[in-house]
């Protein structure tokens, strides 16, 4: 029997070396002449183990890792193939505990099979949301993703159902379904992941939502430091053109959809989705002013889906298993499995699927393991560089959507940044205000000019100018971006500016004029 062995082709694999793995391992079966195959999967996840080397014995597939081309040969010698003792020797993939205590739904397979066989695919559970959504009416598609309780995990977590009800009835002689892949946020990785790891997914997500919705069209709008998920998803897309699935008879039935992959150059406002639609028009990524929504007027002036990829990936497991499955897992509002991407400063750092419900210090002290430096977490932040940062106080809070926000938090794309006691939390403000000052668009003045006017404030905190009367002034600026921007890059940045003087008063203290040169 040919022995199967899985290296990863994910990102974050090959940036730590899985591809001269991967070519150690074709060359020693070569040189040994062993009965052995080498199958390119996505990533599990599990960062610090990358390159994670599986071996699919008879019954279970056995892990190693993190493997080095330097350290092929031995694990040969070690009896690799048929699962053999190592030092990198992890046992059954499934049985790591990282790997072991998740549900993953949206992510079943990413990791699992080789991200562009079709086959692969349909052998776990692929096409089957499909064939059910084309055997049903658009009103019941859409009245399954509402009853499921899916909501957007691009940020906002608007309810799906309801987005793709509005465009459903909106009239219009052509409409479209845009897939959100621009993954501005810091310390996210989801999207990428299901684009490289199981890309099927995000196609067949979005053929159910261009059928529930009437749309003909999609595009996945990604960035362009994204090549392997570019790369990827473009062979994903004309293999399922070939095979039937894309095209004027999608898998044969009277519906038709086709798609198209673009790229952004990577300006974190085009990941807003009204400048989003600018730039696939090929015009400048510039907010647009709400209303009109998407919805009803959006890519080229027609009714317009704006979904994130998770969103869309988590539809084909709704359409198979049920609106109530889905529902079945989660708290509150907040409805099934969220992909938690947890980085920075953190022991393990990866993508963890689980129902909303853990409580932020579970995540990040017994997921995370904590602080990879072996300091104490001082802070985190959720939710991308437009989220929070929590102290310790609050890590009982649930991973919620509303119970982030009766914190002043937000979840956003579920992106987590751990920093241990050594950060200096005036100038994490410093940086959320010129992070912004950077990266507006320049449409409204809270925000193009707040921003920079925050900048200058924090540095006078920072050289004593006046320190009480500046930080009054930087609260006072905070407000005015929140409730006067136009859109959410100057209406959230308050968040983490505020969250860090409310929590870590001790670092807004005037510190030797020195410092205010950093
Ligand atoms: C500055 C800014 C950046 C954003 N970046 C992204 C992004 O990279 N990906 C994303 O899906 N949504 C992003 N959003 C949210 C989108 O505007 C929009 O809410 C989302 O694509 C809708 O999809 P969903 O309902 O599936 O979440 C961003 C919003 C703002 C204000
Ligand atoms: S808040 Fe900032 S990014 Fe948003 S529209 Fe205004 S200037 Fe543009």
């Amino acid at each position: 029997m040919t022995v199967t062995i899985f290296v990863p082709r994910d990102a974050a694999a090959l940036a730590l070396g899985a591809e001269k793995v991967a070519n150690a391992i074709a060359q020693e079966i070569a040189a040994r002449g062993l009965d052995a195959k080498v199958v390119r999967n996505g990533s599990r996840g599990m960062f610090w183990l990358e390159p994670l080397v599986e071996v699919r014995t008879e019954h279970k597939r056995i892990a190693y890792g993190p493997v080095k081309a330097g350290d092929v040969p031995g694990l040969f010698d070690a009896g690799f193939l048929e699962g053999g003792q190592h030092a990198l020797h992890l046992g059954p993939t499934h049985d790591i505990p990282f790997l072991r205590q998740q549900t993953r739904l949206t992510f079943s397979r990413c990791g699992v099979t080789d991200p562009l066989s079709l086959d692969d695919y349909r052998q776990y559970q692929g096409l089957k949301g499909l064939e059910n959504a084309i055997a049903m009416t658009q009103a019941d598609i859409v009245a399954q993703v509402t009853d499921s309780g899916l909501r957007g995990r691009g940020g906002a977590g608007f309810p799906t159902g309801i987005k793709w009800k509005t465009v459903m009835d909106a009239a219009g002689p052509q409409k479209y379904i845009v897939c959100n892949a621009d993954e501005g946020d810091s310390a996210t990785f989801a999207d990428r992941m299901i684009m490289e790891g199981d890309p099927f997914v995000l196609i067949e997500g979005m053929i159910i939502a261009g059928i529930a919705t009437g749309a003909t069209k999609g595009y996945v709008y990604t960035r362009s430091e994204y090549p392997h998920a570019i790369a990827t998803m473009t062979e994903a897309v004309e293999i399922a053109r070939a095979a039937g699935i894309l095209g004027p008879s999608v898998m044969g039935s009277a519906f038709a959809f086709d798609m198209e992959i673009r790229s952004g150059a990577g300006a974190y406002v085009c990941g807003e989705e009204t400048s989003l639609l600018n730039s696939l028009e090929g015009k400048r990524g510039i907010v647009r002013a709400k209303p009109p929504l998407p919805a009803l007027q959006g890519f080229l002036g027609r009714p317009t889906v704006v979904n994130n990829v998770i969103s869309l990936a988590s539809v084909p497991v709704i359409m198979d298993r049920g609106a109530a499955f889905y529902r079945d897992f989660g708290m509150g509002r907040s409805r099934g499995t969220i992909p938690i991407q947890i980085a920075g400063n953190v022991k393990y750092g990866g993508l963890y699927e689980t129902a909303f419900g853990l409580s932020l210090g579970e995540i990040v002290d017994h997921i995370g393991g904590g602080t990879a430096t072996g300091r104490p977490v001082k802070a985190v932040q959720v939710g991308g560089p437009l989220g929070a940062y929590f102290p310790r106080a609050l890590f009982d809070t649930p991973f919620d959507y509303e119970a982030f926000a009766a914190r002043d938090g937000l979840i956003g794309h579920a992106g987590i940044t751990v920093f241990d006691d050594s950060a200096d939390m005036l100038k994490q403000a410093r940086f959320a205000m010129e992070f912004c000052a950077i990266e507006s668009c320049g449409k409204c003045t809270p925000c193009r000019i707040g921003s920079t006017r925050g900048v200058e404030t924090a540095d006078k905190i920072r050289q004593g100018i006046e320190p009480e009367k500046n930080k009054a002034l930087l609260a006072d600026l905070c407000n005015t971006m929140k409730f006067g921007s136009l859109c959410a890059l100057g209406g959230f940045t308050p968040y983490p500016v505020m969250s860090a003087m409310n929590h870590f008063p001790e670092d807004f203290s005037p510190a030797p004029m020195v410092e205010a040169a950093e």
